[in-house]
C-alpha cells in the first residue's frame, strides 16, 4: 500500500512496537478522512468521533475476559458467555468525551470514571482539575479515551494515575497518534496496549498533529477562535 501524501506508508510505521495496533479498516480510515476535513462542522465531527470510537473499542476489547452463565432458549437449555472484566472506562476531558456514549453502546455495564486533564499551551505538560477515583481500583481492565496523543504528556499522565490507584490491565485508544506521543508512552509503559486508528506524520512547533485534524476539543464543541 502507498503512503498517501503527508501520512507515513505501512514501511514508515514498521518501528511500532507489537502493544501498538492501528486499525486499517477501510470503514475507519473512510469515516477519518471526513474527520480531518476543516470543512466539517461539529455536529457531523461528533458523529464520525462516536463512530470511529465504536469500531475502535470493538477491536480493542476483543481480549475481554467470559465467563459460561446458562441460557434457556425457546428450544433448551444451552450455554452462553457473559462478560466477566470489569471495564472501567477513563474519558480525557474534554475531547475524550465524545468517545464515551460509543464505548458505553458497545460495554453498557462498564464504569466511567472521568479525568480531567489539559494541556498547558505554554509548556505542553498535562495539568489535572478533575479526579474523583475511589481509593482502589473498582476495575480489571481501563480504557483511556482521548481522540488525540500529540506529546504523549496528557496520556502518560493519565496512566500514571490509573497504576496509582491500582489498574493493572490499561489500555489507551486514541483516533489520531503522533510518533512522538507513542515513543512516549510505550518507553514509560511498555506493558499499555495503544489503539489508533492513525500514526500521523509528526508535531509541529505548537504541538499538534500534523496532518492531524486540529483541536479535537476545540472542532467537537464549537469552541475554536473564529479566524
Ligand atoms: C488534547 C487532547 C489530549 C491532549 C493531547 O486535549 O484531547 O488530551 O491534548 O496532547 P498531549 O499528548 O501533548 O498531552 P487539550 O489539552 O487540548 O484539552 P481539551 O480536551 O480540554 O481541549
Ligand atoms: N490536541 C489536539 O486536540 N490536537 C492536536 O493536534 C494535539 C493535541
Amino acid at each position: 500500500m502507498p503512503a498517501s501524501p503527508g501520512l507515513p506508508g505501512p514501511d514508515d510505521l514498521a518501528w511500532l512496537p507489537a502493544t501498538v495496533h492501528v486499525s486499517h479498516h477501510p470503514a475507519i480510515l473512510h469515516k477519518l478522512a471526513l474527520l480531518r476535513d476543516v470543512r466539517t462542522e461539529p455536529k457531523k465531527f461528533r458523529e464520525l468521533v462516536r463512530e470511529i470510537s465504536w469500531l475502535l473499542g470493538y477491536e480493542a476489547l476483543a481480549d475481554a475476559r467470559l465467563r459460561d452463565v446458562p441460557v434457556r432458549t425457546p428450544m433448551e437449555e444451552t450455554v452462553g458467555d457473559e462478560l466477566a472484566d470489569r471495564i472501567g472506562l477513563v474519558p480525557i476531558l474534554r475531547a475524550g468525551l465524545g468517545m464515551l456514549d460509543a464505548m458505553l453502546e458497545l460495554m453498557p455495564t462498564a464504569q466511567v470514571w472521568h479525568l480531567g486533564l489539559f494541556r498547558d499551551e505554554r509548556t505542553l505538560r498535562p495539568v489535572e482539575y478533575y479526579n474523583k477515583l475511589p481509593d482502589s481500583a473498582t476495575v480489571d481492565v481501563c480504557l483511556i479515551l482521548d481522540p488525540m496523543l500529540a506529546t504523549g504528556g496528557s496520556a502518560t499522565a493519565a496512566i500514571e494515575v490509573l497504576k496509582r490507584w491500582g489498574a493493572v490491565r490499561i489500555k489507551l485508544l486514541n483516533l489520531i497518534a503522533a510518533p512522538e506521543g507513542i515513543r512516549a508512552v510505550t518507553e514509560a509503559h511498555p506493558d499499555v496496549e495503544v489503539h489508533c486508528a492513525a500514526v500521523d506524520r509528526q508535531l509541529n512547533e505548537r504541538g499538534y498533529i500534523l496532518p492531524g485534524l486540529g483541536d479535537a476539543g476545540d472542532r467537537q464543541f464549537g469552541t475554536g477562535r473564529a479566524g
